[in-house]
């Protein structure tokens, strides 16, 4: 959940300055604390400190390091283990000084490794358990191996989760970087710069060439050259694929908006527009997995969660099939005693590095071999492409917001064009009402940026409108219960308010009880077979004095009416785009959690305590 960055050149470049924008960048990974070293004549320079990274610049200038220093180590943190203060911010170093470390990542076994370490005579300072790695390669160092060796050595030892760059003062231009179960990247400049980073964004500036490191595989990068090696096979370079990076710098940057949740949110109709471009061959083949299934299962975390709850109902109406949905966290305590060998199962995750999804596909892979793993993600090479079968890549381009917003409607539109493939294959429909669909799913873009254009005013008056209200709903009934959920976790998450996503008939049996005069409640209600009964629980709050506010389509007249104030989305009120509709609609719950964010003075790009990766258990 930590963001680090490492970089080494021969070229005459500000590595300090460079490290501190780099770890700016992935701020969205962890933000409690940050620390930068820097190697200059035969020494490490540190400065680190607790807060948000552009607070501790002002107070500590950074990056202010001396000219001739050519490599650097920068760290942004997500406390674990030790709260996040000076002292446990990373780096960390060995007893002497001379050994740096960065780490994202849990290591569960250090605090056996410390017993060790400090029988040994080493001596801590911090509560973490990424001081271990220092004292372990200082250690190793006494027996007379090189620093690649003694970063082996170390890292065997170590149970969990890492990605670790680690610097030596007496080596002035090498970075080791090693990793298992956390994204580590190498970005290189031929000949001149190498970096390493735990996301692309970090390098991207400067270079769009790079090597995405496997679990257990080893980096040793000089200025402008990298090599690679197995941890468990460690004295041949092997090769390793380069790959060349499409996303522009100007998708990682805020590019004018004041913050990066609303700036995604306005990327919404392009990160769609590309999305739809994805090949009908790996569409087909999804689809094709989906219709020989015995039993299957669709699992995720959080946003890709809600996601995959509304992609079931839509791939669900095609397929003629029940998809079980189980957060992935639960996944295998559910399916322990029942999961079939020919079971496939449907990962999703913006990141493709959710720890609890990534142990939920591995045991059920361990489980029973023949499961076959289908997995959507947005990021090309992440761990959950390395356990699957087959892989769906949304086109949403870099999120950096810690909100997920453009990757929820990818993923929704990513699962709606595997359902129309399965419908294809399946001719239940005939090509002209097929047809209907796919266009219905090809005007979503400009839905959007209308709604965008036009109702930004609306949504901040509801917002003032609701500010007094510490808790509400949204209620809906079928698909849009998902958007329901949705909407709830985007207001707890960057507005802090606990506001829920129910379903409009089960709030009749406990939170009904809730509603007083003028209690707001939302109502999700797109014109589809749910419609008539979402009336009739809409008329049950309205009757005790809840203040109704509504979603629903443009030309929408019985709830709109119904309605104290009414959010239009324009699209057409027919069977073909409400089908789609969490991803038209949500949208608007994002942007509300957006502006409710900052009506609370709260910044949406760091939500308290939160991350955007989250690869701790
Ligand atoms: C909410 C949010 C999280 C993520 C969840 C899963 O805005 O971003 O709830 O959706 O942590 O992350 P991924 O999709 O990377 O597996």
């Amino acid at each position: 959940m930590c963001g680090i960055f490492g970089i080494t050149t021969n070229q005459n470049k500000p590595v300090g300055k460079i490290a501190l924008e780099a770890i700016k960048r992935l701020e969205y990974r962890g933000y409690d604390s940050c620390g930068i070293v820097t190697q200059y004549e035969s020494q490490l320079l540190v400065k680190k400190d607790a807060g948000k990274i552009e607070e501790i610049n002002q107070r500590i200038k950074l990056d202010d390091f001396p000219n001739g220093s050519r490599l650097a180590l920068a760290h942004t943190r997500w406390a674990t283990h030790g709260p996040p203060t000076k002292i446990n911010s990373h780096p960390h170093l060995d007893c002497d000084d001379k050994i740096a470390v960065i780490h994202n990542g849990i290591l569960e076994n250090f605090i056996e490794l410390k017993e060790e370490m400090l029988s040994k005579g080493h001596v801590f300072k911090s509560e973490t358990d990424t001081e271990i790695i220092p004292h372990l390669i200082e250690e190793n160092l006494k027996k007379n191996v090189d620093l690649k060796d003694a970063v082996v050595n170390a890292v065997k030892k170590c149970k969990g989760a890492y990605g670790l760059a680690i610097c030596h003062a007496d080596y002035p231009d090498t970075i080791i970087a090693v990793r298992r179960e956390s994204p580590l990247i190498v970005g290189i400049e031929e000949g001149k710069t190498t970096y390493c980073a735990s996301d692309i964004p970090a390098f991207l500036p400067y270079t769009r060439n790079c090597y995405i490191l496997e679990d257990d595989e080893i980096a040793i990068l000089k200025a402008g050259t990298v090599e690679f090696y197995d941890v468990y096979n460690s004295n041949f370079p092997k090769k390793k694929d380069l790959h060349h990076v499409e996303w522009s710098m100007d998708a990682a940057e805020k590019g004018g908006y004041e913050h990066f949740m609303l700036k995604e949110i306005y990327e919404e109709p392009d990160a769609l527009r590309r999305t739809l471009k994805v090949t009908n061959d790996s569409l087909k083949d999804f689809a094709k997995s989906l219709l020989s299934a015995e039993n299957i299962y669709i699992t995720a975390a959080g946003t890709s969660f809600y996601a995959a709850l509304a992609g079931k109902f839509i791939i669900t109406k095609f397929l003629g099939k029940y998809i079980q949905a189980i957060e992935c966290s639960e996944f295998k305590t559910e399916l322990i005693n029942s999961l079939e060998k020919d079971s496939v199962i449907i990962a999703i995750s913006q990141s493709g590095e959710t720890i609890d999804l990534i142990e939920a596909i591995r045991w059920a892979k361990d489980y029973q071999a023949s499961v076959k793993i289908l997995s959507i993600t947005n990021i090309v090479g992440s761990s959950i492409t390395r356990h699957s079968d087959k892989i769906l890549i949304t086109q949403a381009g870099p999120e950096i917001g810690v909100a997920a917003t453009k990757t929820f409607v990818t993923q929704v539109l990513i699962q709606s064009l595997v359902a129309l493939e399965i419908a294809k294959l399946r001719k239940i429909e005939s090509q002209n009402e097929i047809q209907k669909y796919y266009d219905a799913l090809h005007s979503i873009p400009e839905v959007i940026e209308r709604f965008l254009t036009k109702s930004v005013d609306l949504i901040k008056y509801i917002v003032r409108n609701l500010e007094k209200n510490l808790n509400f709903f949204f209620l809906a009934r079928g698909i849009s219960i998902a958007t329901a959920k949705e909407g709830g976790l985007k207001l707890k998450e960057v507005a802090c308010r606990f506001i829920e996503g129910y379903s409009a008939a089960h709030a009749k049996h406990g939170p009904i009880s809730l509603v007083r005069e003028g209690y707001p409640i939302i109502f999700i209600a797109p014109p589809d077979e749910t419609y008539e009964r979402l009336v009739g629980n809409l008329m049950e709050f309205k009757s005790r004095g809840g203040k109704i506010i509504s979603l629903v389509v443009e030309d929408d007249k019985k709830i709109g009416d119904l309605s104290d104030i009414t959010i239009r989305i324009p699209q057409p009120g027919d069977k073909y785009h409400s089908l789609f509709s969490p991803i038209t609609f949500v949208p608007a719950l994002q942007l509300l959690a957006y502006y409710a964010a900052l009506e609370h003075n709260l910044d949406p790009d760091k939500p308290l305590n939160l991350a955007k990766t989250v690869t701790v258990h």
